[in-house]
């Protein structure tokens, strides 16, 4: 007999079935009010198994149960499904295609007018504040830059809250160097503190991108790393809504390994393809029909219109 060169499965993993997912994800929404329902299930299941695994819990019952009597697990668990990290200039090659590629065309197209870029799914405002450093050092040149104001939403106000105060661990700063460091951020202590000028054109907003997105005129738009966590209907349908979102010739750029399916797909340009960097036509004129989304979603704050 050949032994086999794999361990035999273990029969104690935590294995569940569909209905314990809908029944941890209805647990959710209720506690935390976040539709996790158009999330893709194999991600979740993944990160569920492995909560569960964790603690060393084979049911999904008796996880319930553990989720109701700690409710800093449940906690635990939306962050575990949602992800909220990131640094700065994170992929730092997509940054460069937009300093190469979009900004240019922005600053073009909008003469001395306001710039908008909206970062959706911004985690702890890494990619926000990225954008606006991004911007600061291309016009820093200019003899009148263009002002800029940058939007970043997410689901997760314990991100937000972070977001606002600006201040990083140095982990958060592998991609950047050491120069932009000094540059654009003041030491407090352990952290490095987002300079005041750069603060200033970044503002948080809690949003859910599963709901109405109704945020207008923006040029450009980074949601990165999120995209993959949603199924393929929602994808489509936050294309559409990103396409209304952006004022024609407004560019998108995505995660380094996701994309648009379907209608969606059909709605952009390719920019830069590898960079995953998308442009609205600017010959756009009509709007797609709104997708037929409910709950809490994005609004624009006053001014956020062209
Ligand atoms: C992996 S992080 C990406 C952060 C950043 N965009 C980047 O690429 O570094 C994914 C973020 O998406 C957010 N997110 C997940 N579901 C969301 C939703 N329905 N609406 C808004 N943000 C969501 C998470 O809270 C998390 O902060």
């Amino acid at each position: 007999m050949i032994a086999s060169p794999l361990p035999p499965p273990s029969t104690d993993a935590p294995v569940l079935r569909e209905d314990d997912l809908f029944l941890l994800l209805r647990h959710l929404a209720r506690v935390h009010g976040q539709r996790l329902d158009l999330y893709r299930e194999k991600c979740l299941r993944r990160r569920v198994e492995a909560r569960l695994r964790l603690h060393g819990i084979g049911s999904c019952g008796e996880y319930l149960r553990y989720l109701r009597a700690e409710p800093a697990e449940a906690e635990r668990l939306r962050q575990a499904l949602t992800i909220p990290v990131s640094r700065f200039f994170r992929n730092g090659s997509s940054f460069h295609a937009l300093e190469r590629l979009a900004l240019p065309e922005i600053l073009r197209m909008r003469g001395g007018d306001r710039v908008r870029m909206w970062s959706a799914g911004v985690a702890r405002g890494e990619e926000a504040y990225s954008l606006a450093i991004l911007w600061h050092r291309f016009t820093a040149d200019l003899p009148a830059a263009p002002p800029l104001s940058v939007l970043g939403t997410d689901v997760d106000e314990e991100g937000l809250a972070r977001a606002r105060k600006g201040a990083y661990p140095s982990e958060s700063f592998v991609e950047v160097p050491p120069v932009d460091v000094e540059r654009f951020f003041v030491r407090e202590g352990e952290q490095h503190r987002v300079a005041p000028r750069i603060r200033e054109r970044v503002t948080f907003r809690a949003g859910d991108l599963t709901g109405e997105l109704r945020v207008r005129g923006q040029d450009l738009i980074a949601c990165r790393n999120v995209l993959i966590y949603f199924d393929r209907a929602l994808q489509e349908s936050l294309g559409e809504a990103f396409y209304r979102a952006l004022r024609p010739g407004g560019y998108l750029l995505l995660g380094k390994v996701e994309t648009l399916p379907g209608r969606a797909r059909r709605l952009f340009e390719a920019v830069d393809l590898r960079e995953r960097l998308f442009r609205k036509p600017l010959n756009a004129l009509v709007p797609p029909p709104a997708a037929a989304m409910t709950s809490a979603g994005i609004s624009p704050s006053a001014g956020e219109r062209p």
